[in-house]
């Protein structure tokens, strides 16, 4: 906790933030979460978190873009909560391979993708179901605000904890191999994944039509009209018969009629509504 961050001072970052990247802290609440930026104001050169506010008020770019990087939460694991994942393998993919049969080509977009656990997760089943998608253009799409997230996404390299979260012992012999310290995703699993930084408060029309897109545990920290608002632009880049995966604790309930349950954590657009219906 940072007591001595002028009030006025957590009400500007609450703002500069929330207008940035669509993340709503309180001012109460950053107060508390104000000391993860004493390690930019450091990095920066300021003696403290309160000068370095002063400087921010002229928004340079490059601080500002620090500051929206340390107040993200990158908490992520492979398989998080399982069960999107076993429906995703026995129910999407299968339907997919049946509507794209002729063009052979799936497109897949994981929107907060963190350090790469998530879009990795989702690489491992298309690999071990390679044998039906044989000919197939299979692309996964991976953006993320935080560069340094990002960086070690790319990198695909992680450590013995991160593995053990929710990884089996057959998809460890199977995807990784023991490499620098770390354990290494295989090249073809990486391969699959295109890694960008992208804002979810930007303009999707550069990533297409998406098969599947998956959104998880970052709408929670939006407030509603920006929930509904990333809700409406990622309805419409999915393809008609395409579907959303939010997470566990995530739905579209109260800010767009346009989607319908299709399992666990899973969505799809109901039949005859457009995307830009929202509720109220
Ligand atoms: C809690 S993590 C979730 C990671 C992963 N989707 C999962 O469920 O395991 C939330 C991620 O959302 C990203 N994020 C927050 N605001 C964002 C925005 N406006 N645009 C893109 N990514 C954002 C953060 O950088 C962070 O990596």
């Amino acid at each position: 906790m940072l007591s001595s961050v002028a009030q006025s001072d957590l009400e500007f970052l609450s703002r500069l933030i929330h207008r940035q990247s669509g993340q709503f802290i309180e001012p109460d609440r950053m107060r508390q979460v104000a000391f993860k930026l004493i390690p930019v104001s450091r990095r920066f050169g300021f003696k403290s978190v309160e000068t370095m506010v002063r400087e921010l008020r002229h928004e340079p770019q490059g601080l500002v873009t620090a500051v929206v990087e340390a107040m993200t939460i990158n908490e992520t694991s492979f398989f998080r909560d399982e069960e999107p994942f076993v429906h995703f393998r026995n129910a999407v993919l299968p339907a997919l391979l049946r509507a794209r049969a002729g063009r052979r080509q799936l497109r897949i977009w994981c929107a907060a993708a963190s350090t790469g656990q998530e879009p990795y997760s989702l690489a491992m089943i298309l690999d071990e179901e390679r044998a039906a998608l044989k000919d197939w253009a299979v692309q996964i799409i991976a953006t993320d605000i935080n560069a340094t997230a990002l960086a070690q996404a790319r990198q695909g390299l992680y450590c013995e904890e991160e593995l053990a979260r929710g990884l089996t012992a057959e998809r460890r012999l199977r995807h990784f191999s023991n490499e620098d310290g770390g354990w290494r995703i295989a090249a073809p699993v990486r391969r699959m994944v295109d890694f960008h930084h992208f804002n979810l408060m930007g303009d999707y029309a550069w990533l297409g039509e998406l098969d599947v897109i998956i959104c998880r545990n970052v709408l929670f920290y939006f407030d509603a009209p920006t929930k509904a608002a990333v809700l409406e632009k990622l309805t419409a880049a999915l393809a008609p018969d395409g579907c959303l995966i939010l997470g566990a604790s995530e739905s579209p309930r109260g800010s767009t009629r346009a989607l319908e349950a299709y399992g666990p954590g899973t969505f799809r657009k109901m039949p005859g509504r457009v995307a830009q219906q929202r509720v109220g």
